[in-house]
């Protein structure tokens, strides 16, 4: 038999790049681009071929983890946007004004945009698509959502013929990292978020990992993608690790739960959709409560696919530079074949969120008390009178100050809407012996 031949690749005129923004992931773009280069054209074939032709910072001096010719280099984005040999525009700066600025410029120039800014596209998502449309250019942001995982093409492409059910999510790897040295290695929360900002995982800004907005916004998208309207991030319940103690942790561990920051995205028989992020306990022998260190996992259900997980590096620089390649190859080949826009648009004007007062669950609850007599009574009270069961509670004592004046109280309550949840905790907070907000982690079967 003859051997097979394949036809020579396409020799293809390079596509121009301009990078707004290098700092981990701009480095980590540049980095991937020179090692891999030859092989990226020759996996498409030799239809592809980037070249990096203009990059913006902010201080040109500051040392970087990439040698990128100096001659490259400008402090003005504008010169990136409107340099006629950047032909696609990488945003990597953060943030939701100049990025947004920057964004729009690019789309108005018809130049395709790569970014991996969550907060952007959450909370300006609306705005940007809309003149996406009528550019008729697209905006990719497979890095914006749980690094280097390709998640947001298996949700709108692979996962195109079904219905999502749910998603459930470990989409912050700060976090994530930061509950896994608190709970293996004893560490405080302050020495773990130092480790994880040395090691690249936290934003700049790190408020916004530790708080659940970086979660929440990944999780924004995907509800986007999967439903296909706009959600208002004002309507999304979220809370952050900020709150987590030694004492939930060791806590969660003896009943058989560990505790991790999730997103959950859900939707109801009526047609609403349940999104939301807080710190929850999951059962220890979940596939999820695995999911260790900077590493990140979607769990998706679909009406045809049943169950999937989607698990890898969640944060760093080269997963999530892995993701912003991807769409630079996607946007180049788009095009190089003159093809029209095929990034994301919503498909819907609005849908319907459902109320995170009507969402059920069973709850940990730990309240910081004043260490007296008839305590516990007076809490158990107010939540008998609420109609909320209690399944136990606990008053761990510090050996060390077995006289201390306040204790923390923790009782464990039985499924019920967070409304009748919230009612109570709000006649609870009103009690003298009560000392300061109560704390409230989710309880979550994840059947
Ligand atoms: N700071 C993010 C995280 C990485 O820790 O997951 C980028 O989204």
């Amino acid at each position: 038999m003859d051997p097979i031949r394949y036809p020579s690749p396409v020799s293809c005129e390079s596509i121009g790049i301009g990078l707004v923004g290098f700092g981990t992931v701009g480095s980590g773009v540049w980095n991937t681009l020179q090692s891999n280069a030859a092989l990226i054209t020759d996996r498409t074939s030799g239809k592809v071929s980037l070249s990096v032709r203009r990059i913006a910072v902010r201080d040109i001096s500051k040392p970087r983890d990439a040698d990128a010719p100096t001659e490259l280099f400008t402090t003005d984005w504008n010169e990136v946007v409107s340099d006629p040999s950047v032909d696609i525009v990488v945003e990597l700066i953060g943030g939701t004004t100049t990025a947004f600025d920057i964004v729009s410029a690019a789309l108005r120039a018809k130049k395709p945009v790569v970014t991996g800014n969550k907060a952007l596209l959450a909370e300006r998502g609306s705005e940007l698509f809309a003149l996406s449309a009528e550019m008729d250019t697209p905006i990719h942001f497979e890095a914006a959502v749980a690094g280097g995982i390709p998640i947001i093409k298996a949700v709108q492409e692979s996962l195109v013929g079904n219905r999502i059910e749910s998603i459930t999510g470990i989409i912050n790897g700060t976090s994530n990292y930061i509950l896994e040295r608190m709970t293996e290695a004893g560490l405080s929360y302050q020495d773990a978020l130092q480790e994880a900002q040395d090691l690249g995982y936290a934003e700049s800004d790190p408020t916004l990992d530790v708080n659940g907005w970086d979660a929440a916004h990944k999780a924004i998208l995907l509800a986007t993608l999967s439903y296909g309207f706009p959600v208002d991030p004002q309507q999304v319940y979220v809370r952050g690790i900020e709150m987590v103690r030694g004492i939930d942790i060791t806590f969660a561990k003896q009943l058989g739960y560990v505790v991790k920051l999730l997103c959950l995205v859900r939707a109801h028989e009526d047609g609403s959709i349940e999104i939301r992020t807080q710190p929850s306990f999951i059962p220890a022998n979940h596939i999820l409560a695995s999911v260790n260190g900077v590493f990140n996992a979607v769990a998706i259900r679909g009406d045809r696919l049943g169950d999937a997980m989607f698990y890898g590096r969640g944060a760093g620089q080269d997963p999530t530079a892995s993701s912003a390649v991807a769409d630079l190859v996607e946007a180049a080949r788009l095009q190089s074949q003159g093809s029209g826009h095929r990034g994301f648009l919503p498909y819907k004007q609005d849908g319907q969120l459902r109320s995170i007062e009507d969402t059920k669950t069973a709850y940990y609850v730990r309240f910081p008390v004043t260490d007296r007599p008839g305590v516990v009574a007076e809490i158990a009270t107010v939540l008998a009178k609420a109609g909320i069961g209690i399944s136990g509670t606990h008053s761990p004592v510090n050996p060390s100050e077995p006289d201390a004046d306040f204790v923390d109280l923790v009782f464990l309550l039985h499924t019920c809407p967070f409304g009748q949840l919230k009612d109570a905790l709000k006649s609870i907070e009103s009690l003298d012996c009560v000392t300061d907000r109560p704390v409230v982690f989710r309880i979550e079967t994840l059947t």
